[in-house]
């Protein structure tokens, strides 16, 4: 197949995980004989730099008109100050908007590889498999109105009916082909948005009567997601629950560097890693380029339907982890000594292209 790929390194480490990703995806264009163009293009820190502006014209259309979209990370520890907009992050947030993604999907999946890597202990976090389901354009990110004046801020949450099916649809639908398995995360206890959310959910659950369903609050979800991780299949929130809950979720895999994530549902699928910009290591090749390469493989899942594809880039990665590979934000393989050392960015880059080269045992 031919296909055309916006690519928006953005900020920090999101220059050097993107260019590792895209060496994995030019080797799966030669092994599979498909035609991947990529056209990059600016957004972020980056871009305000370039042009003053976090979004610029010709990203917006270069994304619009690709077939899917590949972001490194955005955001810098300068744009923090409120008062002197742009900030690089609203650049990510309009993006989103713009192609329509409200359902981010981000999975968790412990690679046994990696059981020593997290703080967790092993018997609690052996083959966990879950996948978060994060609203993506709704909620406190986008509601208004929000500001800061005369000595106080505020922010609005908002949720539609609809905004919420939506998502729910698409969480309830990925649930089928997995475990069968949904928790709402919500805060009813407290908040109306999360009342609305829990009404809807339990409506759409009965449209798939063969997939369970349970809402519980989030402060209890955060203690599950680290006493009990196993026995969540998918979990389904909102968008600010889910930013901080899939940071938290992390830690079961032992490095936020691990998590890719695809958000879907508009006209043109984006796929990030879940981690930031992460100025203070940028630049020193030695950030994890495998959020970014598992990243890839869902864009081959989501927007292609390359799902073989998408399975060799998966196998790579667990075949050269299981060779002892790590970099520096992993802990050391004890069994593997002779490396050393950790593998730089790059290093990581091809030694999983090179086990892309290496056919599937069968
Ligand atoms: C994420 C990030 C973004 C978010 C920021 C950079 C706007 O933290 O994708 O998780 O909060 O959605
Ligand atoms: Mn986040």
């Amino acid at each position: 197949m031919k296909a055309r790929i916006a690519v928006l390194p953005g900020d920090g480490i999101g220059v050097e995980v993107l260019r590792e990703a895209r060496k994995v995806l030019e080797e799966i264009g030669r092994e599979f004989h498909h035609e991947f163009e990529t056209v990059e293009g600016d957004i972020g820190a980056a871009a305000i730099t370039r042009h003053g502006e976090a979004l610029p014209e010709r990203t917006r259309e270069i994304c619009i008109s690709a077939q899917a979209v590949l972001l490194g990370a955005v955001g810098l520890p300068t744009s923090d100050n409120p008062d002197s907009p742009p900030r690089p992050e609203t650049g990510l947030l309009e993006l989103r908007s713009l192609l329509g993604n409200y359902a981010n999907l981000r999975p968790v999946t412990v690679k046994e590889s990696l059981i020593d890597s997290s703080p967790l202990r092993p018997e609690r976090i052996r083959g966990v498999d879950l996948l978060i389901v994060r609203e993506l354009l709704g909620g406190i990110y986008f509601g208004l109105p929000r500001g800061i004046k005369n000595g106080a801020a505020y922010n609005t949450e908002v949720y539609s009916e609809e905004q919420v099916r939506r998502v729910a649809r698409i969480a309830f639908t990925l649930a089928g082909k997995r475990r069968k398995k949904v928790v709402s995360v919500d805060k009813a206890n407290v908040l109306e948005t999360s009342i609305l959310w829990r009404r809807v959910c339990e409506i759409v659950s009965l449209e798939f009567p063969d997939v369970g369903f349970e809402s519980i609050y989030v402060d209890n979800c955060a203690m599950q997601l680290v006493s009990d991780p196993r026995k969540f299949d998918v979990i389904l929130t909102n968008n600010l629950f889910g930013d901080i809950l899939s940071d938290e979720a992390a830690v079961l895999e032992g490095s936020l560097g691990m998590l890719p994530s695809a958000s879907i549902g508009g006209v043109v699928g984006l796929y990030e890693p879940v981690h930031g910009s992460a100025p203070d290591i940028a630049g020193r090749q030695i950030a994890n380029p495998i959020g970014a390469i598992l990243s890839v493989a869902m864009m081959l899942e989501h927007s292609f339907y390359l799902t073989t594809e998408a399975v060799s880039i998966q196998r790579a990665v667990v075949r050269t982890l299981e060779q002892g590979y790590r970099t520096a934000d992993l802990k050391p393989d004890p069994s593997k000594k002779e490396l050393g050392r950790p593998v730089s960015t790059s290093e990581m880059g091809a030694l999983v292209c090179e086990s892309l080269k290496m056919p599937d045992p069968v």
